[in-house]
């Protein structure tokens, strides 16, 4: 119990610059709400959005062949839907297991291509990510009845209490700040509600492109928690938790943070 006042401590109240609606838990507010002007406008210029460069890289890596086999990507999916991002999470019936769109790749690319692994934080699988994050800009987080998957629901609700439950040394949740403290400074930053439609992001902090797994450790060391793996069923869990309580949120990749 005596994290609530060391929260407390962190946070500061910043009703007067905060432009967003004063009821800010009813509705999935897209992260961008919670930026400056200058980095909203950033994302809102493809010229001026630094993320575009992964996605252009992306989409050149999207038709190199790769591998014993030579084939690309687009050799295998010439048109991939628009709705591809927004689709995943889901459960790969070939791996039998709830798999993000990195690790999607991933797959495609060592067993489809026969090329070597990438690293989930590379270049080369963020560009991919990104490239297929931006053909669904626009399209919406469809609750998870419309993909009436039973592992994907035990995915979901494993993301849900691991969203809700306190841990790490200062011994809060997810909720206890993107929930509770909607709207309050944290060491710079406004927070926000936590959504994911803007990912992979670029941060100006980190000064590269990054990825949601990459912010969710971020948020565990914040709070000293042990951190899990970039494309642990952890965080895929959590990432498809987030999709479901996102729904109607628009996709925003690649979306531009401080
Ligand atoms: C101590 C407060 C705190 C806790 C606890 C916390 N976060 Fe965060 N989180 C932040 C801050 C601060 C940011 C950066 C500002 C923002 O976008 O909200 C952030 C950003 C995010 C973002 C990016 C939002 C965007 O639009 O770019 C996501 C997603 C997120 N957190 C998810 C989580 C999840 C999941 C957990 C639990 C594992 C968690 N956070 C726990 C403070 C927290
Ligand atoms: C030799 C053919 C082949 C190549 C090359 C290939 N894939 Fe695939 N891909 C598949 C098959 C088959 C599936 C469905 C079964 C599975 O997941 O193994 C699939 C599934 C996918 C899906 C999920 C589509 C959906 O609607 O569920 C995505 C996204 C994807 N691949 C992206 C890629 C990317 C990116 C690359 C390049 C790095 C790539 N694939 C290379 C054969 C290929």
């Amino acid at each position: 119990m005596k994290a609530v006042p060391l929260l407390l401590s962190l946070l500061v109240m910043v009703e007067a610059t905060v432009a967003i609606a004063s009821d800010t838990t009813a509705l999935p507010r897209s992260g961008y709400e919670f930026q400056s002007s200058d980095t909203q406008s950033l994302q809102d210029d493809d010229f001026k959005n630094p993320g575009m460069l992964w996605v252009d890289m992306g989409k050149i890596r999207y038709s190199e062949p790769a591998g014993s086999t030579g084939q690309s990507c687009a050799d295998c999916h010439r048109d991939l839907p628009e709705s591809v991002a927004v689709s995943f999470p889901k459960n790969n019936r070939h791996l039998g297991v709830v798999v993000d769109l990195t690790s999607q790749i991933q797959h495609c690319r060592t067993v489809h291509q026969k090329a070597e692994s990438f690293e989930y934080e590379s270049e080369a699988s963020l560009a991919l990510t990104v490239y297929l994050g931006s053909l669904s800009r626009g399209q919406a987080f469809q609750p998870v009845d419309s993909y009436p998957q039973d592992q994907l629901k035990a995915s979901i609700d494993n993301g849900r209490l691991y969203f809700n439950r306190r841990k790490g040394q200062l011994n809060l949740s997810c909720g206890n700040c993107h929930e509770e403290s909607v709207g309050k400074m944290l060491r710079g930053d406004l927070i926000s509600q936590g959504h994911s439609n803007g990912y992979p992001i670029y941060r100006l902090e980190w000064q590269s492109l990054g990825s949601l797994h990459r912010r969710f450790r971020s948020c565990d060391i914040g709070v000293r928690a042990q951190p899990h793996d970039l494309g642990s069923a952890t965080y895929i869990d959590l990432e498809a938790y987030l999709r479901e309580r996102g729904a109607k949120l628009t996709v925003e990749t690649p979306a531009v943070r401080r």
